[in-house]
C-alpha cells in the first residue's frame, strides 16, 4: 500500500473548505497544498490564507509544497498558518540547510522536492536531516500533465540512497490510477494525485485504487 496525497490544485477553489472535508472522508492521507509565487513557476496559486482557511476543515496533515523562490522568507509564515510537513526546492534559495532547521525546530516534518532535470546529488547533504524527499514526475507549476516514466527509475535510485535512513519518497505530478502500481514499485511511500482524483467520476474510488487498497 502506498500513501495518498491529493492536491488541492485541482480542487474547486470556490469550495476549497468543503474539498477538504470531502478529501478526509474519501480516504486521503494528507493534503498536499501547491504553493506557487509565479517566480520559481509560471504559476500563482495561493499562499498562507489558504493554509489557514483549510486547517479548520481537516485532520489531515497539511503537505505544503513551496514551490517560491526565497522560500526562507514565507517558512514561519506557512508554520503559523497550520502545516504539517513542509518541503521546498533546493534551487530556489541559497539557504537550505536554514530553513530545513526552521522547519524541524517548530517540530514540523521537513523536506526537499527535485523537479525532474535536478539530480539526486542535490540532496547529498541533506539525506540525514529531511523527513521527506519528493521526487517530481512533472516539471513543478501546473496539475493534470503527462508523467515522466524516467522518473521512476530516480525513485528507485534514492530508495537505495535512502536505506537505513528515516525518511518518506513521495512522488508528485503526473500519477493516475493506471501507474500507480509502477510508482509503488519503484519505491515511493507517498503519491500525490491531483487531476486523477478530483477529476475522477468516483474520487473515493480513485483514492483507493491510487493507494492499492
Ligand atoms: C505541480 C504540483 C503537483 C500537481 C499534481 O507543480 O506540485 O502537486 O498539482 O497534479 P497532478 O496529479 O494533476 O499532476
Ligand atoms: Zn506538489
Amino acid at each position: 500500500m502506498i500513501k495518498v496525497a491529493p492536491s488541492i490544485l485541482s480542487a474547486d477553489f470556490a469550495a476549497m473548505g468543503q474539498a477538504v472535508e470531502n478529501l478526509e472522508k474519501w480516504g486521503a492521507d494528507y493534503v498536499h497544498c501547491d504553493v506557487m509565487d509565479g517566480r520559481f513557476v509560471p504559476n500563482i496559486t495561493f499562499g498562507m490564507p489558504m493554509i489557514k482557511a483549510i486547517r479548520k476543515h481537516t485532520s489531515l496533515p497539511l503537505d505544503v509544497h513551496l514551490m517560491i523562490v526565497n522560500p526562507e522568507d514565507y517558512i514561519e509564515k506557512f508554520i503559523d498558518a497550520g502545516a504539517d510537513i513542509i518541503t521546498f526546492h533546493p534551487d530556489s534559495t541559497n539557504k537550505t540547510a536554514e530553513c530545513l532547521a526552521t522547519v524541524k525546530n517548530a517540530g514540523l516534518k521537513c523536506g526537499l522536492v527535485l523537479n525532474p532535470d535536478k539530480p539526486l546529488s542535490m540532496l547529498t547533504d541533506y539525506l540525514d536531516i529531511v523527513d521527506e524527499v519528493i521526487v517530481m514526475g512533472v516539471y513543478a507549476g501546473f496539475g493534470g500533465q503527462k508523467f515522466l516514466p524516467q522518473t521512476l527509475d530516480k525513485i528507485s535510485q534514492l530508495k537505495k540512497l535512502a536505506k537505513g535512513k528515516n525518511l518518506l519518497i513521495e512522488m508528485d505530478g503526473g500519477a493516475t490510477c493506471e501507474n500507480a502500481r509502477s510508482i509503488e514499485n519503484a519505491g515511493a511511500d507517498i503519491l500525490v494525485a491531483g487531476s486523477a482524483v478530483f477529476g475522477a467520476e468516483n474520487p473515493a474510488e480513485a483514492i483507493r485504487i491510487l493507494g492499492g487498497k
